[in-house]
């Protein structure tokens, strides 16, 4: 097994491309360093998680450059994570939603079936279930209305992935749910109420604290990954699993488990963000039928490993990237 990770010097790729280095496993990363957060966080992120060596500058809008890396590395597995984040970001600049999601998508898949890669696994999100799904969202479920173009760009991931037409590269979406863990994105709830508490300042809270969220750590992500990559289970292909652990947490639980560890946050109130969804919670039959390990790590153990790794870093640092992310 091969495997190539696009998007690794951001949060999940690197955490993943650390692991399967770690595992033994033959792989390498790419990534454009985009700026929609800090690029020195990224910088940093990949020489402390010792994968510098192995993470390539490439821009996956850039077909011949993607293409030349396919060729020198041959790889068998692709796991796709490059892309904009960011739902609320899609509002004010959606340019790079549809250059790296979409384009930049549809250059990875075709290259990837142009090389006979064998499994293609790419990053959806939860936000693709949008308003007024029942709970706990269910991979069959029918989702028409994405709230941003974040959102419609993940759902049209998982349609590309869908109707590309098939040579001999297997398909499998993740459906993502508000990952967090250590090195994670400065533009997310848990990095920025955790370096408020670090450098003492205001959290300016811009979602209700009944706003519900199905809190995964990063590591758990990285298991799912491995366990669909080593699988050989022929069923798996084409299908698109959530990734979450099935129990949501409110805000306001949030902010406890954090008090609770000694985690004290200032807590400005504002009012909600209109992209924001109220509740996301996934359900965990599909990925357990599948044999494919169940997020399990608890919130208040993913915290703390998030809180020592944010207190690993200069405050300087810290305060930097924070700055840098909307
Ligand atoms: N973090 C979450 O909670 C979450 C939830 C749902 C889905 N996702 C998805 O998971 C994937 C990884 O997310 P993340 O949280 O690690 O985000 P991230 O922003 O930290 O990582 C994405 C990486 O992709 C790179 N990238 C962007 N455009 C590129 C391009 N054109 N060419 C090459 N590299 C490019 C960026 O530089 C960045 O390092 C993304 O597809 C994201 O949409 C994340």
């Amino acid at each position: 097994m091969k495997i190539l990770v696009t998007g690794a010097a951001g949060f999940i790729g690197g955490n993943l491309l650390a692991k399967l280095k770690e595992t033994g496993i033959s792989s390498i990363g790419i990534d454009s360093f985009t700026n929609y957060y800090s690029p020195d966080m990224k910088e940093k992120r990949v020489n402390q998680l010792g994968i510098s060596e192995i993470v390539k500058t490439v821009d996956i809008g850039n077909e011949d450059e993607l293409r030349r890396v396919f060729k020198e590395f041959k790889p068998t597995h692709v796991v796709h994570l490059a892309a904009q984040g960011g739902v609320r970001a899609s509002k004010v600049d959606p340019k790079p939603y549809l250059l790296s999601n979409q384009v930049g998508f549809l250059n990875t898949l075709l290259i990837s079936e142009e090389m006979g890669v064998e499994k293609f696994i790419y990053a959806s999100s939860s936000s693709v279930y949008g308003e007024g799904v029942k709970t706990p969202f269910k991979e069959s479920d029918q989702i028409s209305a994405p709230k941003s173009l974040y959102a419609l760009s993940k759902l049209s991931n998982e349609l590309i992935a869908k109707h590309f037409p098939v040579k001999s590269t297997e398909r499998i979406g993740l459906r993502l749910f508000t990952v967090y863990g250590p090195w994670g994105r400065p533009d997310m709830a848990i990095y920025r109420l955790l370096a408020s508490s670090l450098l003492n300042t205001n959290f300016e809270l811009s979602a209700g604290q009944d706003l519900k969220r199905d809190f995964t750590f990063v590591d758990d992500v990285s298991k799912v990954v491995l366990d669909i990559s080593s699988s050989s289970d022929k069923d798996l292909s084409s299908n698109i699993f959530n990734v979450a652990g099935g129990k949501p947490y409110t805000i306001k639980e949030l902010l406890k488990t954090m008090e609770d560890l000694g985690i004290h946050i200032k807590v400005n109130q504002k009012p909600q963000d209109e992209l924001d969804l109220n509740l996301t919670h996934a359900s965990t039959d599909k990925i357990q039928k599948f044999g494919i390990s169940v997020p399990e790590t608890t919130l208040k153990s993913g915290i703390e490993q998030t809180w020592s790794w944010i207190n690993s870093q200069s405050k300087n640092d810290i305060s930097k990237w924070l700055a840098s992310s909307v």
